[in-house]
């Protein structure tokens, strides 16, 4: 008997605007993101900054709205000083955080540079391990006054006569864990990312902020951490964080495809949070969320630098293969249908530390597989999220129960005409007929059906063979009036493009 799963696509189930940022991402000082990845000079790409031209290419296909940056752990031993003015007289600093040597040949200015060539805002972060509100304040005078202040001025005397103006900064990075250089208990945190905070929007009040939520659900502090922190800042910042990271190190693929549902949950816990100390403080103001580190991670929790001190050593490069596509397809539907909470979220990394872009230094680029389902979301992933109202049979893995086979949502481009569904069929062996009755838009067209599939779950794009898994537009999905019936293949990544005219 077929499987099958049912979808109501409705002009009127307005559940939110997508923000473009949830399609952000992340380069940290970290492994070959920064040297050998976007910069290495000498590569036969670079251009007269030292930029590879063709990771930039890669990048600039994916319409990364905005990019974190400098760290992740990596910030919060970082002296921003360190990496601005002459690169010739940068020194060359020991990072604690994955126990290298920082070179600073990369800083503060190089990476606004490449991330405008990029055509990405930064997401800067400011150090709250070592370091604190003076930093803070000096980073953001540095980076977005116009001119005629100590900080300024020194930038301009480093070229750079117009500011910056970084708009959107992390408050620090999971300072709730140990292996934080400078953790800190929440209240120690929440004083001071407070402090910081005001501070920094006195010099620039355009800024918007993001303070440090748990650095995962699992962490034993969570959710009084978001409360205390949340308490403690409530008025001066604008977005909480959240991290999460996923693997099949324990071999369960069911199991392991069920893990978007723990990202839902996520979600929804912290965003209850928010609304309740909302709800305590009496306050008008809603936290919106920050997704800011989300990705599969297997080597998570590998040492750091086996041999201590080098200079840029691979780190974390993660072979991504079919299943952990499917997951990231998963996760992405996930932050889709809680688009009016999630403004903000950056796949965790971009390039080569856990990262779906991965280079040879010196050599070759390829994508690994979790290139596409990003690609495909935010290319096709703009506009109106529609309440996803579905009937899909389900089944129970080991840390879940009741889970879909069918995953998916619908995203309405109203001035394109077009409607875009985004669906993962979870079944191992079979396929899912998947109904969408599109009621109120009259009549559909189908656009394109883009599949990503592949007979064997492990199956990896790699530097010998880059192109084994690779999406393809034979999908079958077909209009009949309104009604799109589509036929999804078993542990496949679907996005079915079609055009509308409501009624
Ligand atoms: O993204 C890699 C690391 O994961 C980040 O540095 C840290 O914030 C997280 O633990």
């Amino acid at each position: 008997m077929t499987l099958k799963a049912f979808m109501a696509i409705d002009k009127d189930f307005i559940l939110a605007e997508v923000d473009p940022r949830i399609y952000g991402s992340f380069i940290e000082h970290l492994g070959r993101a920064v040297y050998g990845g976007i910069y290495e000079p000498g590569h036969p790409t670079a251009d007269g900054q030292g930029f590879r031209q063709d990771a930039m290419e890669a990048i600039r296909k994916l319409q990364v709205p905005i990019i974190r940056y400098p760290g992740g752990n990596f910030v919060s031993g970082y002296n921003w000083e360190d990496g601005v003015g002459p690169q010739s007289e940068r020194k060359r600093k020991l990072d604690l955080a994955w126990w290298t040597t920082e070179t600073n040949q990369v800083g503060t200015n190089e990476f606004a540079d490449w991330a405008k060539k990029a055509g990405s805002e930064v997401m800067m972060a400011v150090n709250l391990g070592t370091r604190g509100v003076d930093d803070a304040r000096n980073l953001v005078e540095y980076c977005n006054h116009p001119s005629g202040s100590y900080w300024s001025d020194l930038r301009i005397s480093h070229g750079y006569k117009e500011p910056h103006r970084f708009k959107t900064w992390c408050l620090g990075n999971e300072m709730d864990g140990p292996w934080q250089i400078g953790a800190k208990t929440a209240v120690e945190y929440g004083r001071l990312a407070n402090e910081t905070a005001k501070v920094m929007k006195w010099v620039d009040p355009a800024l918007e902020l993001v303070v440090c939520g748990s650095s995962g659900s699992g962490m034993p502090t969570f959710a009084e951490w978001e409360a205390t922190v949340l308490d403690l800042t409530y008025d001066q910042v604008d977005y909480l964080s959240l991290h999460t990271y996923y693997n099949n190190n324990e071999g369960d693929t069911k199991n392991f495809l069920a893990r978007s549902l723990d990202m839902d949950r996520f979600i929804r816990s912290v965003a209850s949070i928010c609304d309740y100390i909302q709800a305590k403080k009496r306050s008008k103001k809603k936290i919106h969320l920050s997704m800011d580190e989300w990705n599969v991670w297997k080597t998570i929790g590998s040492s750091r630098a086996n041999e201590r001190w080098q200079i840029a050593p691979p780190e974390f490069e993660d072979t991504y293969n079919m299943e952990d596509a499917l997951v990231v397809g998963c996760c992405l539907i996930t932050m889709l249908k809680h688009a009016d909470r999630v403004k903000m979220a950056c796949l965790a990394q971009l390039i080569n530390t856990i990262a779906p872009i991965m280079t040879e230094t010196g050599g070759d680029l390829w994508l690994q597989t979790t290139y596409y389902p990003f690609l495909h979301a935010s290319m096709h992933g703009r506009g109106t999220v529609l309440h996803p109202v579905i009937r899909s049979p389900k089944y129970d893995s080991k840390d879940f129960t009741d889970v879909p086979y069918l995953e998916a949502v619908s995203v309405y481009n109203e001035e394109q005409g077009q409607i875009t569904v985004f669906a993962v069929n979870r079944h191992l062996e079979e396929d899912l007929q998947l109904d969408m009755n599109l009621r109120s838009f009259g009549k559909a067209r189908v656009l394109e059906h883009l599949v990503l599939e592949h007979e064997d779950l492990k199956a990896s794009n790699t530097k010998e063979h880059p192109g084994r898994v690779l999406p393809h537009n034979r999908g079958n999905a077909a209009a009949e009036d309104g009604l799109v019936r589509a036929v999804l293949s078993k542990a496949s990544w679907n996005v079915i493009r079609l055009e509308v005219q409501p009624v």
